[in-house]
């Protein structure tokens, strides 16, 4: 019988994965749930055939280029693959694999979750209860804005972004433009209610609330910068499912104090798990711990799918869900 091929697993699991991988592959796993950090990552590049890895492990060229090299393929857990060095993992002959389709619903649910949360300013309402400061009912009180029939923008016109004008525009009653340079096609942009506008400024000055749903590529880097964040109105919304590097954090905080926008709801920071000590302490703003796919099925679903890409390679079929 052949050794079988040995996977270090950057981080603990679900269980129903861990017990598979275990059982087709010489799973190394991390009961403790650390982050490995580079020498741990240079380790296993060098002792492993593969490793399972997640957005906590930065596999940057300096770690890629680590000598000798036993690692042939790394099985992203994960749609989001910019911790990795894509440039530097095929110099290196590296295969890599993310898990797009099974974490669409759950991302869109979360991206929904902070459009009302901040428009209704339910956060701020829970705390207010918790701390004991409510005084009662009154017709004034905590008034936000109404979601139904307002614009929402979608930046990026991906997988995420399809769900969430489904979810915008068919439950809540919203109006959808967004902005993509690969656009679907006519019939299903009907299908959802959406319309494409020309240009990411149109969105920004049209939409009540600004949905980003793009890549984070260096193309993409702050691309809500202080200038974009002045495009959008007063009275509107950004949020945020992408990733934390798609708005300079710095701006945002800066336009969220002086009233440029009106709130945010983020999921995604410039600096996992940092947050800007700015937002931390605002309440027009949501603040959630990149739960975007947080749940038990879809952790389970993308673990699996991370699994089956893993098998694939191993066997030598093609990867469906390859990267490079
Ligand atoms: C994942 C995500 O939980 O898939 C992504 O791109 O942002 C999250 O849903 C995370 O990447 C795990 O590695």
């Amino acid at each position: 019988m052949t050794a079988r091929p040995v996977v270090v697993v950057t981080r603990r699991l679900p269980s129903p994965v861990e017990q598979e991988l275990s059982r087709d592959f010489d799973a190394r796993l991390n009961q403790e749930d650390r982050p490995l950090g580079p020498n741990g990552l240079k380790e296993a590049l060098q002792t492993a055939d593969a490793l399972l890895c997640t957005v906590t492990d930065r596999l940057t060229s300096d770690i890629l280029s680590i000598e000798p090299l036993r690692a042939r393929m790394l099985a992203n857990f994960g749609v989001g693959f910019n911790h990795i060095d894509i440039q530097a993992a095929k110099d290196r002959g590296l295969s890599v694999s993310n898990t797009p389709d099974v974490l669409t619903e759950a991302t869109a649910d979360i991206a929904m979750t902070l459009l009302l949360m901040v428009s209704r300013r339910t956060g701020e309402g829970e705390r207010h209860v918790r701390s004991g400061a409510w005084t009662g009912w009154r017709p004034t009180h905590m008034m936000g804005t109404q979601v139904s029939g307002k614009v929402l923008g979608l930046i990026g016109m991906g997988r995420i972004a399809r769900a969430v004008a489904k979810r915008a525009h068919h439950g809540f009653g919203m109006r959808v433009i967004y902005h993509d340079p690969y656009p679907p096609s006519p019939a299903e942009a009907k299908q959802l209610g959406a319309e494409p506008r020309e240009s990411l400024e149109h969105i920004l000055e049209e939409a009540d609330f600004v949905s980003l749903h793009c890549p984070a590529t260096p193309e993409t880097r702050h691309l809500m910068n202080r200038e974009r964040l002045a495009r959008m109105r007063r009275t509107s919304f950004l949020i945020n499912t992408a990733r934390g590097d798609v708005v300079d954090e710095t701006a945002l905080v800066e336009a969220l104090a002086d009233g440029t926008i009106a709130g945010a709801g983020l999921d995604v920071f410039e600096k996992e798990p940092q947050v800007s000590p700015g937002l931390l302490a605002m309440e027009n703003v949501v603040l959630l711990p990149h739960l975007g796919s947080a749940t038990t099925e879809t952790r389970v679903a993308m673990g699996m799918r991370a699994l089956e890409n893993l098998r694939l390679f191993f066997s030598g079929a093609p990867v469906r869900d390859r990267v490079v």
